[in-house]
């Protein structure tokens, strides 16, 4: 009892500074602005001041969203966002190819991108970065590029949303530093589409307790030390790709299972759990890899975790690699290991194929 309430005067003290922290400086101003069914959520966006909360009710949105002004929050309480009838443009436009469109386009200002080669295109500088968005409760569907795109943007969180049929991407950061996307839904239903999670360039990114299926690439690796963990990966044909060149990335504690079976029959894609493709220095540790099999199609190879050489100019080399302590079951083969690298460490997996990278 004496305990208690001499914790209860501690506690009251506590409370006292802390009030008085509060009130010493004035309160800043944090308004809170409703959208409707029927209402346009970028109109509220367009007057937001940093700081705001947008609560968006129940309903289903015709828009593209554009979020170019700092410390914007967006929540969506039931709200569901697809394309408008007549796309508008904004950075995001053609960021995942031509004629491709995002449904939530956060970005700076004065972004330059290169012409669009493969996948999407690259960042080439940012005039003045966004910052300190969250986007979150957002259920986001069928938009032809990314659902959601961050370009040149600071401390944006994506968390908990629900990104549907998202045609080229269900989520991309390009060129955005300390990006977080955490526990989204990103899946596709409809067929199997290109790329679910994508971190390009973005240094301090974290994608974490995402679920994914239906995409040829889950989790797609672009940025040195990306910190990838948590994800739940099925219904795919490559769990991670770590990308040439890519250094120190840590993939740890992904469980990637059950993929999906048209991918033996696309040219050029088979199914692999983990792989790293003339990428350094990555950790995959503590992720649980099973079930991947080709079904013992003539010349195909499901494997839990690959680690290659870049098969084209420039070859880049696998280096420095370090697999441990992964639990890899029930895959056609659970590590493959082809590379002129060195310094590439596997030891210590709960494995069996081949026996002498599992004993
Ligand atoms: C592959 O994934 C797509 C997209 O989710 C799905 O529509 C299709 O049924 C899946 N195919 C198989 C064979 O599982
Ligand atoms: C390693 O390099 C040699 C010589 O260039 C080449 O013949 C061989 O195919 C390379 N091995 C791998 C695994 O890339």
């Amino acid at each position: 009892m004496a305990r208690s309430i001499s914790q209860f005067f501690i506690f009251a003290g506590f409370a006292l500074i802390l009030s008085y922290v509060c009130f010493a400086s004035p309160p800043p101003k944090v308004s809170t602005i409703h959208v409707k069914s029927g209402q346009s959520i970028q109109a509220a966006i367009n007057t937001a001041q940093p700081g705001n909360w947008i609560l968006v009710e129940a309903g289903t949105y015709h828009e593209q969203l554009t979020i170019t002004s700092d410390e914007i929050n967006l929540v969506g309480l039931g709200a569901i966002l697809v394309p408008p009838s007549s796309p508008q443009t904004n950075t995001c436009s053609g960021l995942g190819g031509p004629n491709t469109e995002a449904g939530i386009c956060v970005t700076g200002s004065d972004v330059e991108l290169a012409p669009f080669v493969v996948e999407h295109r690259k960042i080439v500088s940012v005039g003045r970065t966004v910052k300190n968005v969250l986007i979150t409760g957002f259920e986001v569907r069928g938009f032809s590029g990314e659902n959601i795109a961050v370009v040149g943007a600071e401390n944006v969180q994506v968390i908990g949303n629900k990104l549907v049929d998202g045609d080229q991407y269900g989520c991309l950061v390009v060129g955005s530093s300390n990006t977080q996307v955490e526990g989204n839904a990103v899946v596709s239903n409809t067929n199997l589409r290109f790329i679910s999670v994508c971190v390009d360039n973005s240094p301090g990114i974290q994608v974490s307790s995402n679920h994914v299926s239906g995409y040829v690439i889950g989790l797609c690796v672009q940025t040195s030390g990306a910190d990838i963990r948590n994800n739940d990966v099925v219904n795919s044909c490559t769990g991670a790709f770590v990308d040439p060149g890519v250094k120190g990335a840590k993939l740890t504690k992904n469980h990637i299972s059950n993929a999906n079976a048209t991918c033996t029959a696309i040219p050029g894609v088979g199914i692999s759990g983990i792989t790293i493709y003339g990428a350094s220095d990555t950790t995959v540790q503590y992720n649980l890899i099973e079930g991947l099999t080709a079904g013992g199609l003539p010349g195909q190879t499901a494997v839990a975790v690959a680690i290659l050489d870049t098969a084209t100019d420039p070859v880049l080399l696998a280096s420095g690699n370090i697999v441990t302590k992964n639990i890899l079951r029930n895959n056609d083969l659970d590590i493959f290991v082809f590379t002129n690298g060195t310094g590439n460490v596997i030891e210590n997996n709960q494995c069996s194929t081949p026996e002498e990278l599992c004993a």
